[in-house]
């Protein structure tokens, strides 16, 4: 028979007041800088109930106060995460990025760089992988042609790491493939069960995937990178938000590197040692060639 305390309970559940969501729109912000605008209240409903139902917590605030409860709360927040943020993605979610590296960028990259020099690219909120392996696919195919002796790496992060989890693992379904150009196909193999892909292990080696909150990105142990890959992760951040990221990801350039945003994701941003390059269609900053002072 369901107590009262049981019934209050699951009313709580069924009810995210005002000033409650205002409290776990706050949490998000400040942990992983993504906002939650009032228009987006069932979404993060939807994912709290969900995973407090995974937990078996029936009451809003309780569940938030053990969040706060030391490596136990911790854990939690990194399982509650990926519940609250958007992982969609596409193989070649925006190919005039793609073709901007390829066709503008690369070509002068291989130019001034030392033959021995490998490309270092980073894509950063990679949810599960799409957008590294798209870089790792047309590289591969693109420094084969051009220049064979050259090798490339990608790190990917995201905070999510059950995202992460399904990014290692590299199988997609059949459907997706069409996603891929078919010039950049020759990375994946077929799998025997006839419905899904992989992507073959000799790329997937040169990818490391990572857990990073963009907000700490400038903390993290990155080397210098060539490209940094960023798009439809700053769009979930408040505006002012926005900047700061920007500049911190401006930090982990080498000279000549390469910053590509989605179209519209930095209204407003400039930076003295950046400058716009590529057409309309995309949003990309390359870094000036003097080295940051000592
Ligand atoms: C919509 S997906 C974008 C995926 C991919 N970049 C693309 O354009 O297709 C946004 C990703 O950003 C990640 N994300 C959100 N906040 C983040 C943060 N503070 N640090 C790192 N990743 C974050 C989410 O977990 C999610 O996987």
């Amino acid at each position: 028979m369901e107590t009262v305390a049981t019934s209050v309970a699951v009313i709580g559940m069924r009810h995210l007041d005002d000033a409650e969501f205002d409290r776990w729109v706050r949490l998000l912000e400040e942990r992983t800088g993504v906002i939650v605008p009032p228009e987006r209240k069932p979404f993060l409903e939807t994912g709290l109930r969900r995973r407090m139902r995974e937990t078996g917590h029936t009451r809003f605030d309780a569940y938030y106060d053990e969040l706060f409860d030391g490596a136990r709360g911790a854990m939690e927040w990194a399982c509650l995460v990926d519940h609250l943020t958007v992982h969609e993605t596409h193989f070649f979610r925006h190919l005039p990025s793609i073709e901007l590296i390829r066709d503008e960028w690369l070509p002068g990259w291989l130019d001034s760089a030392a033959p021995d020099v490998s490309l270092h690219a980073l894509s950063v909120g990679c949810s599960t992988g799409e957008e590294a392996y798209s870089l790792a696919l047309m590289l591969d195919v693109e420094l084969a042609r051009v220049a064979p002796s050259r090798r490339f790496g990608v790190t990917a992060t995201d905070v999510s790491q059950a995202a992460l989890v399904l990014a290692r693992a590299a199988e997609y379904p059949m459907r997706r493939l069409a996603e891929i150009p078919v010039a950049y196909r020759g990375g994946v193999e077929l799998l025997p069960d006839g419905e899904s892909f992989r992507i073959m292990d000799r790329l997937r080696k040169r990818i490391g995937f990572a857990c990073v909150n963009l907000l700490h990105a400038s903390r993290a142990p990155l080397r210098k990178l060539d490209i940094i890959f960023c798009q439809n992760v700053l769009i979930y951040f408040a505006r002012e938000r926005r900047g700061e990221m920007l500049d911190a990801l401006v930090g982990l350039l080498q000279p000549n590197g390469l910053l590509v945003l989605g179209p519209g994701e930095a209204p407003g941003w400039s930076h003295p040692q950046m400058r716009r390059v590529g057409g309309r269609q995309t949003l990309a900053y390359l870094r000036n060639t003097e080295r940051d002072p000592a």
